[in-house]
């Protein structure tokens, strides 16, 4: 097992972090939607360079992807052209999560989300839906009914005061809503983020508590199924590139959820990495969850480190950077590869690792780092040899 001490350190910050509504909402930079009619969205992508991350995958079935600040989308033109040019997928970063879509209850706001699928769309990008069911980002409304302790092995226990039978309608409520919304246009679904603690416990959560136990989990995914059946539909989460109880407990769920039949796609491993870790057996995680005929995908990668990075450091990370690709190139059912965002000014490092940062492709004036270049060398040296198809009705 290599779950070592600090990883587990770091890994408990990250979940203490996600498990604090107030610190995660305080780190959020972009959750006012916008309401206004938009005009037909540009279409930046023909200008891609051949060089591009998205035209150098071209022939392999592996799509390159990063998640989205809306605030930036719509801000700052050298973003949005970046953005465009380089990936094929992308990922609302906050615009699809509960807090934002249902910011008043019984009350859409879908004027963000809609948005970022036009422009992806637009851009001949497909779009990854995140996420339907987590602990985190809850609305105000729903977040007010929550009491936090913990239990004797450290990890969190929520609680709300709403009665099971009003969690689990409201639930089932909000996941078929979103996915019937924006049914048709979602190649991935994140459905349910997050469930399981570092020592493979399942995480107790409002969810898990109104069910009496991971029911949720099967039933969020039928929910999801039902309401797009071309949707491929992943289980979604942190620290699972690395051996240990997590990704054995995260392994444990898929198979039980296929013994059962319920209809999960894929897993997605986020892969947040930190230099002052060793790098995972990422590969060897990706394989096993594979080997049970689920597809896999990097979810959410960004490789931070403590600053100011010096010269060794900056190597690390570009070593780092090349073995995250190498791994989904290695393994056929990974079918995604998405970063999570490109311009280290954007990212969500510095407010919530504390003097840590650098954790992304291209610098704080959007120039590409070593890291990027080193993922284009991947790219063009691994090409061309894949094909498994990308799964669902997505051709
Ligand atoms: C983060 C966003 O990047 C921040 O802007 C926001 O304040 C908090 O959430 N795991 C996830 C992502 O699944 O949704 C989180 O995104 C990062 C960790």
């Amino acid at each position: 097992m290599r779950l070592n001490r600090s990883l587990l350190v770091g890994a408990l910050s990250v979940t203490a972090v996600l498990a604090t509504p107030a610190a995660a909402l305080a780190a959020a930079p972009q959750s006012t939607p916008q309401a206004a009619p938009q005009a037909a969205p540009p279409s930046l992508y023909q200008s891609s360079p051949a060089d591009s991350l998205r035209r150098l995958d071209h022939r392999s079935d592996l799509r390159i992807g990063t998640a989205v600040n809306t605030d930036a989308l719509a801000a700052d033109p050298a973003y949005a052209r970046i953005a465009a040019q380089q990936f094929d997928a992308v990922t609302p970063e906050n615009v699809m999560k509960w807090e934002v879509v249902e910011p008043t209850r019984g009350t859409y706001d879908w004027a963000a989300a809609d948005r970022l699928v036009d422009v992806a769309h637009a851009n001949k990008q497909r779009v990854r839906g995140h996420t339907l069911v987590w602990h985190s980002q809850l609305p105000a409304w729903l977040q007010a009914t929550i009491t936090s302790t913990t239990d004797a092995a450290g990890n969190q226990v929520d609680t709300s005061s709403l009665p099971a039978s009003e969690l689990k309608a409201l639930l089932k409520k909000h996941v078929q809503d979103e996915v019937g919304h924006f049914k048709g246009r979602i190649w991935q679904w994140d459905v349910v983020n997050e469930a399981l603690n570092e020592d493979g416990t399942p995480r107790q959560d409002i969810w898990y508590q109104a069910w009496g136990g991971t029911g949720y989990i099967a039933d969020a995914f039928r929910w999801a199924h039902e309401a797009d059946p071309k949707a491929n539909l992943f289980y979604n989460d942190y620290n699972i590139e690395y051996t240990g109880p997590k990704s054995n407990a995260a392994l444990a769920l898929a198979q039980q959820l296929k013994a059962q039949h319920v209809p999960i796609d894929g897993v997605g491993f986020q892969t947040h990495l930190d230099t002052q870790y060793g790098f995972p057996d990422l590969q060897a995680n990706l394989q096993r969850f594979a080997d049970l005929k689920l597809f896999v995908a990097e979810t959410e990668i960004d490789v931070r480190s403590t600053l100011p990075v010096t010269a060794d450091v900056q190597a690390k990370q570009t070593s780092y950077w090349t073995q995250t690709l190498q791994a989904c190139l290695a393994v056929r059912r990974c079918i995604s590869y998405t970063v999570w965002g490109f311009g280290d000014a954007y990212s969500w490092v510095p407010g919530v690792f504390a003097g840590e940062g650098a954790a992304n492709l291209y610098d704080e004036e959007l120039a590409p780092k070593p890291q990027y270049t080193a993922l284009q060398d991947v790219l063009r040296t691994t090409r061309a040899q894949r094909r498994v198809g990308s799964g669902g009705g997505w051709a």
